[in-house]
């Protein structure tokens, strides 16, 4: 599951993660010219990319690309839209080209928004022959510099559920996500595959609250089948790292007391 990091308050996680973000993404640059960063959704990231933003002197944005981990089929400006999240915590106020924004097009329905997103990741990366691809079988998947994620309390990750069939998905790097039942909101999704995130080179959970610690002790300690989405994201030569608050991590670290 690779290391995790308990904070004491999700102030002091999200302070952790926007340094965590500027030091890849500032080696990634240097490396590269260009920073591949994967945004994840849902409320959790929020202050983490508010807090980025309050550094953003410190990061060269020409050279920052944006991409989502997951989308929710929605119009851009709708509240619950991811896009629209990030759009407001710090997209907004740092001095990033519009062409660097790699926006998931939520107003179209999921399977044909899954297929303009990844045409316009192919055509990202087909622009960096430098860059790292990673093969999962007979396919090539492109290797993002970082992924951030979420977890849900039902274990799933980006728009990845428990009993998907995209958990299955070895091919396409994107699809597009049937979504009827909780968690809300009950919209179709478009997500990154399994073998796309595990292609990445840096993945970077951030999870907090007591809601989140039970599930957080089985995706550690129980190795029972069918694995939980989360537990299915395993770097095939990235980092993997949890960033938790004491809220989330609170099972984790009685399990460590009474190991
Ligand atoms: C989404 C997210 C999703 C999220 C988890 C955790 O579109 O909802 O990508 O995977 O990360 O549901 O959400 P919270 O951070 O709100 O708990």
């Amino acid at each position: 599951m690779g290391p995790y990091s308990v904070f004491a308050d999700s102030d002091l996680l999200a302070q952790a993660a926007a340094l965590y973000i500027l030091e890849v993404g500032k080696q990634a640059i240097a490396r590269y010219g260009a920073f591949t960063f994967a945004l994840a959704g849902g409320s959790t990231p929020r202050d983490a990319y508010k807090g980025l933003s309050q550094m953003s002197s410190e990061l060269d944005w020409s050279a920052v690309h944006l991409f989502w981990g997951d989308e929710r089929c929605l119009p851009a400006d709708d509240p619950r839209s991811n896009y629209r999240m990030a759009w407001d915590a710090f997209i907004s106020r740092v001095p990033l080209p519009i062409g660097n924004i790699h926006r998931i097009y939520g107003e179209l329905p999921p399977r044909e928004a899954a297929g303009h997103y990844q045409q316009d990741i192919a055509k990202f990366f087909e622009m960096h022959p430098e860059r790292i691809w990673q093969s999962a079988g007979k396919v090539a998947f492109p290797s993002f510099d970082l992924i951030i994620l979420g977890m849900g309390d039902d274990g799933h990750t980006a728009s990845l559920f428990p009993g998907s069939p995209a958990l299955d998905e070895s091919e396409r790097w994107v699809v597009g996500v049937e979504h009827n039942r909780p968690p809300p909101p009950l919209v179709d999704r478009v997500t990154f595959t399994l073998p796309l995130i595990n292609a990445a080179a840096d993945v970077v959970f951030l999870v907090t609250g007591e809601n989140k610690a039970e599930r957080l002790l089985q995706v550690f300690k129980d190795d029972a089948e069918p694995a939980l989405p989360a537990q299915r994201v395993k770097p095939v030569s990235g980092r993997l790292s949890w960033l938790l608050d004491s809220r989330a991590g609170l099972m984790l670290q009685d399990d460590a007391i009474d190991p």
